[in-house]
Parts: structure tokens; sequence; C-alpha cells
């Protein structure tokens, strides 16, 4: 790729980046569109977050995403939030309108697509249960119950926070059922028989670490298990549905998806089709399955 005078700028906002895989998926597809952008890291510490914003508007960078621990705190600092974002409560996409920044959410509409190209399911008519609490956890609430779920199960550990987005989701959506439960005892085993699909929207099976309570036995033998986590590819809750025989997916799908949607905000081009997913398995080390 030549940079030229011309060249748009395009990045990531985070702390840390350095391990982002972004960067490398989203000039992988810039590059094979050979359009004029490029996308480079911007590791920004909490404190200058607001200076940050003010500096990528004023030297022009066309667009960014937002990464941990910045997608909530940026919001004040921005000119205005899509309807996305405000559901998610969190920004992971920056676009510009003119002069303005316009806070957006891709999360939700990644998962979609994954949830659809991946494991072939469509929210609508289906009973999720939903793991998780936070801005991962709304942005899949956002689209599953937009996308016509009839029953959303939210389970958490701090199951006042389940509780808290219950009630606000039940309020925007009213056809859908949602009910909360509690990660410990039997709750979640009448939850996960009554699930046609399971969603771990939380940090557990980074690292190895693993769900105690979660016996995916009681799940129907069409259940399908849905895994945010991409690494490992294979977290101990998919090992578990894959040896029970279940249709499963990790976040891999999720990720390219919202860089997708983010990358056809910025140029007004189709992302060209599995490119990013691609790059994500070569960057993963592991295989380039469709
Ligand atoms: P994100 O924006 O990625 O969703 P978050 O807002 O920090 O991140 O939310 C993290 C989610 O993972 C929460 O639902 C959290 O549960 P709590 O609300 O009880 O904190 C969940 N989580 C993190 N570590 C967990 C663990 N060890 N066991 C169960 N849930 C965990």
């Amino acid at each position: 790729m030549k940079i030229r005078g011309t060249t748009r700028v395009l990045g990531i906002v985070g702390r840390p980046v350095a391990h982002s895989l972004s960067p490398a998926m989203q000039n992988a597809a810039l590059d094979a569109l050979g359009l004029e952008y490029v996308y480079v890291p911007f590791p920004v510490e909490p404190e200058y977050l607001g200076a940050a914003v003010e500096g990528l508007r004023r030297i022009g960078v066309w667009g960014f995403n937002v990464t941990i621990p910045h997608k909530t705190a940026i919001i004040p600092f921005l000119d205005r939030i899509t309807r996305e974002a405000e559901l998610a409560g969190a920004v992971n996409t920056v676009y510009r309108e003119g002069e303005l920044f316009v806070g957006h959410n891709t999360d939700g509409i990644g998962f979609l697509a994954s949830l659809r190209h991946d494991l072939n399911r469509e929210p609508a008519g289906s009973t999720v249960l939903l793991l998780g609490a936070g801005g991962a956890a709304r942005a899949a609430l956002a689209v599953l119950a937009a996308g016509g779920a009839s029953r959303i199960i939210i389970a958490n550990r701090t199951v006042e926070r389940g509780e808290a987005l219950a009630d606000r989701f039940g309020s925007l959506f009213a056809s859908v059922r949602f009910d909360v439960c509690s990660l410990e005892g039997g709750e979640v085993s009448a939850a996960l028989r009554s699930a046609d699909l399971l969603v771990n929207t939380t940090s557990v099976g980074m690292n190895g670490t693993e769900f105690a309570n979660l016996p995916l036995s009681e799940m129907g033998p069409h259940g399908a298990v849905y895994d945010m986590v991409y690494v490992p590819a294979e977290t101990p809750l998919l090992a578990a549905a894959r040896e029970r025989g279940l249709a499963c997916a990790n976040g891999t799908g999720m990720l390219a998806g919202q860089g997708e949607a983010a990358f056809e905000l910025w140029t007004g081009h189709r992302a060209p089709r599995n490119i990013m997913k691609r790059k994500l398995f070569e960057e993963l080390g592991g295989s380039t399955k469709s």
C-alpha cells in the first residue's frame, strides 16, 4: 500500500491496543479493495481520552474503533451516538458526519451476522439463555430482541445487573419475555432446558477459566452454543458443547462481523467477503475455515 497526502487515517483507540487484531484485519480488507486508507493503533490512557478524541478530530482522522477500557467513557466526548450505541451503552465505532464525530456500535450486528453465518440460527421465535450483563450482553440483547426472540433469560453472576438489563430491555421490547436467573443452583439448569440458544458474553473461558455450574446436558439436542470468547478458539464451554453434539461457534465471526460493519460505514464499500475472518484465523494461528 502506498501512503500519500490523500490517504485517510483510520484506527483503534484503547489501552492496551498492542494485541488488537483490528489493524491486521482492517488493513487486509483495505488492501484487498485497493482503498486509500490506513488503519493504525492509538494507545490512549484513560485520563487523556478527551484530549485524544479532540486531537483525532483536529488532525482529520476519518474514523476509528474504540476498545477496552474506553467504550463507555468515550460517549461524553462525541457529538452524538446512534440508537445501537445507546442500547449497548457502549461505542465501538466512531465515524464522521461532516465535522461531527458519531458514536456507533457494530458489536450487535457482528454477533447477528455470525449467528446466521456460523450457526445458521435466527433469533426469531427462539428462547435464548444469555450469560452476562455487561456491554457485550447489551449489544447482543438489542439484536436478539429486535430480531424477534420470544424469550430471553439473562443469567449473571451479579443478579441485580441482570435484573436492571431485563427491566430496561423489557420496557423497550414489549413482545419479548425477559427473565433473570442466577448462575448458581438449579435455576440455570431449568433455563438450559428451555433454551434453543446459549450465548456467553462474559470473559469466562479466557485463560482456561470455566463456569462452575453450567450443566449442558440439560440442553436439548437441537440447542446451539455461541461463545463470544475467541482465545482460546475452543473454550471449555465450547468443548463441552461439541462433545454433546450441539452446534457451536466462537467469537471470531463476531469480531470479523463488527469490523466489516465499521469498514462499510467508513469507506462506503462492502467489506470483501471473508477477508477479515481469514486474516483473524491466520493471526490466531487457526484454520482458514470459511
Ligand atoms: P463487557 O463490556 O465485555 O461485557 P463488562 O461490562 O465488564 O464487560 O462485563 C463483564 C461480564 O462478565 C459481566 O456480566 C460479569 O459479571 P458481573 O456482572 O457479575 O461482574 C461477567 N464476568 C466476569 N468474570 C466472571 C466470572 N469469573 N464469573 C462469572 N461472570 C463473570
